[in-house]
């Protein structure tokens, strides 16, 4: 079964837009298809499908980093530069999550840190781009902000774009199936990631709400499919939700963007 296991992964990591992907998530999504009894070459073609619903999609054409490093590197470093504000704009449209939001920039950070003290340490979980939001967010300049998700190259631009910037903090590799960063902060960003962790990990979201180290943690969900399409998903997010919230020492708020279900808890007696 190991030589099975070893052997999907490089199957799996051969193909390009997958070759920066957590080995350890690979590992763990093949491990559950050989499980199931699976033909080695079936079950590379279902982690591979599993990894595109999760991570892959929401890069339409893959995200040139190379490029955009030479890019970043020719800017004026600082955060609130126009032509930093630009560079931020357009790469937060190479991925499908933080362009949805772009439209609605302005006013969905201001809004949210309206309701919160000062904050000062933001951790940004499964953080696809929205770290380059940063200069829409009302944080004070040194604020820490920590970021993570599956991707190496990703999170290697990233931490580039934190360098550059001065910003205190970091962007690393994380699997929230296996771990969840332990570092305290004031505030924690799940943003439109609930349902792809649920494909991995069914049970898995109660348990992350309660192991993550803030007070206050945003939580938000798609207001549509990556496809484009609505199909009542906000009613059915928001219901999930709510009953997993039941269960949890968290007293919630709504707001009201209609392009992204987004909660901000607090949590009770921390
Ligand atoms: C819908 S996108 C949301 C991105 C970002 N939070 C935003 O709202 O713009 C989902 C993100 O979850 C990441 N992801 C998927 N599985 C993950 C896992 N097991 N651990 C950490 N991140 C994961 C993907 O790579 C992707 O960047």
């Amino acid at each position: 079964m190991e030589n099975f296991l070893d052997e999907l992964v490089k199957n799996v990591q051969a193909s390009g837009r997958y070759q920066f992907i957590s080995e350890d998530l690979i590992r763990q999504v093949g491990q559950s298809e050989l499980n199931k009894g699976r033909k080695l070459k079936e079950a590379i073609k279902l982690t591979r499908s599993k990894l595109h619903q999760v991570a892959v999609a929401y890069q339409e054409t893959p995200i040139p980093y190379n490029q955009l490093n030479e890019t970043l590197a020719s800017l004026p470093s600082d955060l609130h530069a126009p032509e930093m504000l630009n560079f931020c704009r357009e790469t937060m449209r190479r991925h499908v999550s933080t362009a949805e939001r772009l439209p609605i920039l302005e006013n969905y950070y201001n809004e949210i840190f309206s309701a919160l003290p000062p904050i000062h340490s933001v951790m940004d979980l499964a953080c696809g781009l929205n770290p380059l939001a940063r200069p829409w967010m009302p944080l004070p300049d040194d604020a820490v902000y920590y970021a993570c998700d599956i991707y190496e190259d990703m999170t290697d631009f990233i931490n580039r774009f934190i360098v550059y910037t001065g910003q205190n903090g970091s962007a690393s590799m994380c699997n929230l199936t296996r771990s969840i960063p332990s570092t305290s902060v004031d505030l924690t960003f799940l943003l439109k990631s609930v349902p792809c962790l649920e494909q991995l990990d069914k049970n898995l979201i109660p348990q992350l709400l309660q192991q993550i180290q803030s007070r206050f943690i945003v939580v938000s969900f798609p207001g549509r499919s990556i496809g484009g399409k609505n199909k009542g998903m906000t009613d059915f997010y928001s219901k999930h939700f709510e009953e997993i919230l039941n269960n949890l020492p968290f007293e919630s708020h709504l707001y009201s963007f209609h392009t992204e279900l987004t909660y901000l808890l607090v949590r009770i007696n921390k």
